[in-house]
């Protein structure tokens, strides 16, 4: 994706053996690039959400074993470096992923071997990443092209938090079949969720659309239901941060709302889900995701700029108040229309689902089963 008119992806790797990343805390306002170092840095970009999006994620924690492992590659160092990493932010499952794919990989090497094997193991998911919302957009392409056969008029999609190029390597999940759809010249509009507290779509969603020249508009979280009310709203399309075996959704806060409202106006939900993303581990969404909880300052205070060109934080509310801060929710799978993945529309049932593990994947020729479980 371009910014300013030249392509970036959203990490990449230095010619020194660093990696580089955009600081999206400082988005949409400030464009900037940190480099990360160390696995430290690492660490300290995914917990701190300079990187955030599931997808972006699981990807800076494979660099971020690869930057330790060049420091330091033993067994012992191997499994300080996963074993941190992986805690840095507990919803998305993306991160487990790319560990597990990172430690089984580097597990059986010597030492001496790890970091070549590192780096390249990293390069290759983050080339997967990008493979995999390529391979969405197409099949989520159908999707809207269908829909604008039928109306012939603009296809209006509502989205919440930020799926888009920000939350991946590139392309993005929930996004990549926007931009397919509007690079094939189908008249779009985008209902973009504002997704209080940290305002990801506001601030990411909104600047990278308006940096591809998609028409959008920002709205209150609470304003979908009212949209959708009042035939606004042809399909919503969200990200994923983790995908039960049965079809459960995990997503940003306020994700299930938005389900309800589109379950309850026959407008069909779509969940743009990167195969990494499923867990095939739980069963029960509700039941056994563990859901983030953020600090308290991120709803009671809000940064912005002001008039007078600087950024700053104000206070919303009084210290009087406290706020409590559930970063996700989960979506039952019965509200889920379908699940947009890189190998088709699947159902949101565990028949579906397990489907995917029988079947050779497209890029890798693996079962799938056999990558993520
Ligand atoms: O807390 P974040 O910003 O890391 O949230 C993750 C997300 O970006 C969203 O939940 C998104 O819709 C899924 S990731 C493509």
């Amino acid at each position: 994706m371009k910014v300013n008119g030249t392509p970036y992806r959203t990490i990449w790797e230095t010619s020194d053996g660093a990696v580089e990343i955009i600081d999206q805390t400082r988005l949409p306002h400030e464009f900037v690039t940190v480099r990360l170092e160390n696995m430290r840095d690492a660490e300290y970009a995914i917990r701190e959400m300079q990187v955030r999006g599931a997808p972006l994620i699981g990807v800076t924690a494979a660099y971020g074993v690869a930057l330790s492992m060049s420091h330091h590659a033993s067994d012992a160092a191997l499994k300080a470096t996963c074993d941190m990493l992986v805690k840095a932010r507990p919803t998305a499952v993306n991160l487990r992923w790319a560990i597990e794919r990172m430690r089984a990989l580097l597990s059986p090497l010597q030492a001496d071997e790890r970091a070549v094997a590192a780096w390249r193991e990293a390069s290759i998911i983050a080339d997967e990443d990008v493979a995999i919302n390529e391979s969405i957009g197409r099949h989520g392409l159908k999707i809207i092209k269908d829909v604008y056969q039928q109306k012939n008029a603009t296809v209006n999609i509502l989205t919440h938090c930020n799926a888009g190029w920000l939350a991946t390597v590139d392309w993005g999940t929930a996004l990549a079949p926007v931009y397919a759809a509007f690079e094939t010249g189908i008249p779009l509009h985008i209902w973009v969720d504002e997704t209080r507290p940290r305002n990801q779509g506001a601030s990411l969603t909104a600047w990278e659309l308006a940096q591809h020249g998609v028409p959008h508009t920002v709205i209150v979280d609470n304003a979908g239901g009212h949209l959708m009310q009042h035939g606004l709203v042809e399909m919503v399309i969200v990200g994923c941060d983790r995908v039960t075996a049965t079809g459960d959704v995990c997503n940003k806060i306020g994700t299930y709302l938005k389900a309800l409202a589109a379950f309850d106006n026959g407008v069909p939900f779509y969940v743009a889900m990167p195969t990494p993303t499923l867990d095939w581990t739980l069963q029960d969404g509700v039941a056994e995701i563990p859901i983030e909880e953020r600090g308290q300052d991120e709803v009671g205070y809000i940064a912005g700029l002001c008039d007078d060109g600087q950024i700053r934080r104000v206070r919303l509310i009084t210290q009087d108040s406290s706020s409590a801060n559930y970063a996700f929710d989960v979506t039952p799978a019965r509200l889920v229309t379908g699940l947009i993945t890189e190998r088709g529309l699947l159902a949101a049932n565990a028949d579906a689902i397990r489907l995917l593990s029988d079947t050779p994947h497209p890029f890798t020729g693996e079962g799938l089963g056999e990558r993520v479980k």
